[in-house]
């Protein structure tokens, strides 16, 4: 049987990983400043995180969500103070499709009502309803189109205010930085009023954290630099540096009834003996610090190179906005330099989401790489 081919792919075979480091079959390295999609927080094959999954496989891998499973109330513990919301409850899956799907399915049994909000260059995912709110019509099915949404531009409040007055939606759904639309920040003030507006309309306000989050910007979420509490969080990619984990953060006003939501897989030991040793690294090594720390220093950087006409983003999210297409330049990374570095949906666009421990002499080494191709 033959894939099917749906990927366009590097030409590269990987065979083993190590940190900030991937090597392919002929033990080439490469700097991976792109984590496989924002997903690699930790690191490649960190220790611990190597030796927990070891030590729980031994143990128990999986058993279905029939019985008591003790990690995933530690998960929810760690979380919750880690990220500072432990007023939510922690809904497990696998994905962060599946966790957006979770959270619109909450917000519409809760307001009975059936139209979103979301922005322009959104993504959210290849299931349903995440499709639906995802603003690439390339993706679209036919069927996409039962679910109703009204589209709005990030960070101009106005129109979204108008639109939530006609009382008919059943959630706003926005990124906590978009990324494949192109490393695009709502503003803090934006976040606020979109909050304020929210809850004046008795609207559901759910943060797509699926590649912001997981302390990528300094904050374990990316809108927690507003100080807003949304009714539902959603987070995935990182938390589980490659182990597929989707978790759906929900307000306690929503209300928990048996066989609302479900899943075989969501929340199994594993799953969760993963995202709990990257919160444990998260935290032993002062990630999240880091992250904010070494993501000011390389946009800094960034923002002085020729043909850079913007970088945007925060922490370790980091999208740089070149006057020309940057196809060729990220092959004379990846071929002459060994950097793997991320495409977006804006073809001008180059996104960086390194590992949260990539050394600052790496993020140099890229500044310094992409300093000689563009003066060239
Ligand atoms: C913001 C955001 N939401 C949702 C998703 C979907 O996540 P997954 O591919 O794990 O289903 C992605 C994936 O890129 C994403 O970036």
């Amino acid at each position: 049987m033959k894939l099917f081919d749906v990927y366009p792919m590097l030409n590269m075979t990987v065979e083993r990983a190590r940190g900030e480091r991937v090597f392919d079959d002929t033990g080439k390295s490469y700097l991976d400043l792109y984590g496989g999609h924002a997903v690699i927080s930790i690191g490649h094959s960190h220790p611990h995180y190597v030796e927990r999954l070891e030590n729980q496989l031994h143990k128990i891998g999986f058993y279905s969500n029939a019985v008591h499973n003790q990690l995933q109330a530690a998960l929810a513990n760690h979380l919750g103070k880690l990220a500072a919301v432990d007023q939510y409850h922690l809904f497990l899956s696998n994905s962060g499709a599946e966790a957006n799907e979770n959270a619109l399915k909450m917000a519409s049994y809760h307001t009975g009502k059936a139209t979103f909000i979301a922005f322009r260059k959104s993504f959210h995912g290849r299931t349903s309803a995440a499709l639906g709110l995802t603003d690439n019509p390339r993706l679209q099915t036919p069927f996409s189109g039962s679910i109703p949404v009204e589209w709005h531009d990030l960070n101009h409040i106005a129109s979204v205010e108008e639109s939530l007055a006609k009382g008919d939606k059943a959630a706003v759904i926005i990124e906590g930085i978009q990324g494949v639309g192109g490393i695009h920040v709502p503003t803090d003030d934006f976040l606020r009023e979109l909050s304020a507006c929210c809850k004046k309309y008795n609207t559901p306000l759910i943060l797509d954290e699926i590649q912001s989050g997981a302390g990528r910007t300094g904050h374990f979420f990316a809108f927690q630099s507003s100080g807003i509490e949304p009714d539902i969080i959603t987070s995935a990619k990182g938390l589980g540096n490659g182990f597929p984990i989707g978790a759906t953060l929900i307000h306690p006003k929503f209300e928990a009834k048996h066989g609302l939501l479900g899943t075989t897989f969501g929340g199994n030991h594993l799953a969760c003996a993963a995202a709990l040793a990257v919160l444990e690294v998260i935290e032993q090594e002062d990630l999240m610090t880091k992250a904010k720390a070494h993501g000011d220093y390389i946009m800094e950087k960034l923002r002085t190179l020729p043909h850079v006409e913007e970088v945007r983003g925060k922490g370790l999210m980091v999208g740089i906005q070149l006057d020309q297409a940057v196809a060729p330049l990220r092959k004379q990374l990846f071929e002459q330099h060994h950097m793997l570095t991320g495409n977006s949906s804006d073809p001008n666009v180059i996104r960086l989401l390194p590992p949260l421990n990539v050394q600052k002499e790496s993020l140099d080494q890229f500044a310094d790489v992409l300093n000689h191709l563009l003066q060239s």
